[in-house]
């Protein structure tokens, strides 16, 4: 995966549905109550600061994709900042792109001084993953709950909270976001069975509260 596959989806990260709402939004405003200062890790079409920002929040966005004009264009495996830089570290809906997802949750983990909180698709089996693959060939994984508390446990993070939920959302604008058409959208929604009804697609979601230590 390069970054210019991200830059040039940029406008469609800004106005995806399954992207600029969900319960997990909210999740991670209240999870972030009492912050000054956050890092939006991966922002994409930048939601996550957005509603940070309305929350009274001083956001630093970082993305490797520079089309996703984000403050600072960086991997999460490597952060430029000092280590506790930011009261609260977030990074929703991305890690399943990232090559080294537990380098990037120990980098969370040195950058934050308080909380790391986490959002992502959870796996919910092999054909859904290679659903995502066909969609999307930058996905890498999806990580079960199992392997998340051991992601977030071994970069040194205690874990609060973790909230398993439903998204929903359409499921065609989903396909189009990457490309994906014809014959190879076909197959990915025979791979995703049930999930796909009256042009909806429900994938579930796993939200983790992390600190430095409760
Ligand atoms: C689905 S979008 C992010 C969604 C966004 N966080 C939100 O809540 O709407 C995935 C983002 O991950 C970024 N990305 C891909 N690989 C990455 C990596 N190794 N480190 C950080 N970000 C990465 C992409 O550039 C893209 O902007």
């Amino acid at each position: 995966m390069t970054s210019d596959i991200w830059s040039g989806r940029a406008d469609a990260y800004v106005e995806s549905d399954a992207h600029r709402e969900g319960e997990d939004l909210d999740q991670l405003v209240a999870w972030a109550a009492g912050a000054r200062t956050a890092l939006d890790v991966a922002t994409g079409g930048g939601h996550v600061a957005r509603r940070l920002r309305e929350a009274g929040i001083e956001v630093v966005t970082s993305d490797p994709a520079p089309g996703m004009r984000p403050d600072v264009v960086s991997r999460a495996e490597s952060l430029p900042f000092a280590d506790g830089a930011f009261d609260v570290v977030a990074c929703r809906t991305a890690a399943h792109h990232f090559a080294d997802p537990a380098a990037a949750v120990r980098e969370m983990a040195r950058v934050s001084r308080d909380r790391v909180l986490l959002v992502d698709t959870v796996f919910m089996g092999d054909e859904v993953e290679e659903a995502e693959r066909r969609r999307d060939p930058s996905h890498v994984r999806n990580y079960t709950e199992a392997e998340w508390r051991g992601l977030v446990e071994d970069a040194g993070l205690e874990i609060g909270d973790v909230r398993l939920s439903a998204h929903t959302f359409d499921f065609a604008a989903w396909l189009a976001r990457t490309g994906c058409e014809g014959e190879e959208a076909q197959l990915v929604e025979d791979l995703l069975g049930d999930r796909v009804a009256e042009g909806r697609l429900t994938l579930d979601k796993i939200a983790i509260r992390a600190a430095k230590g409760y």
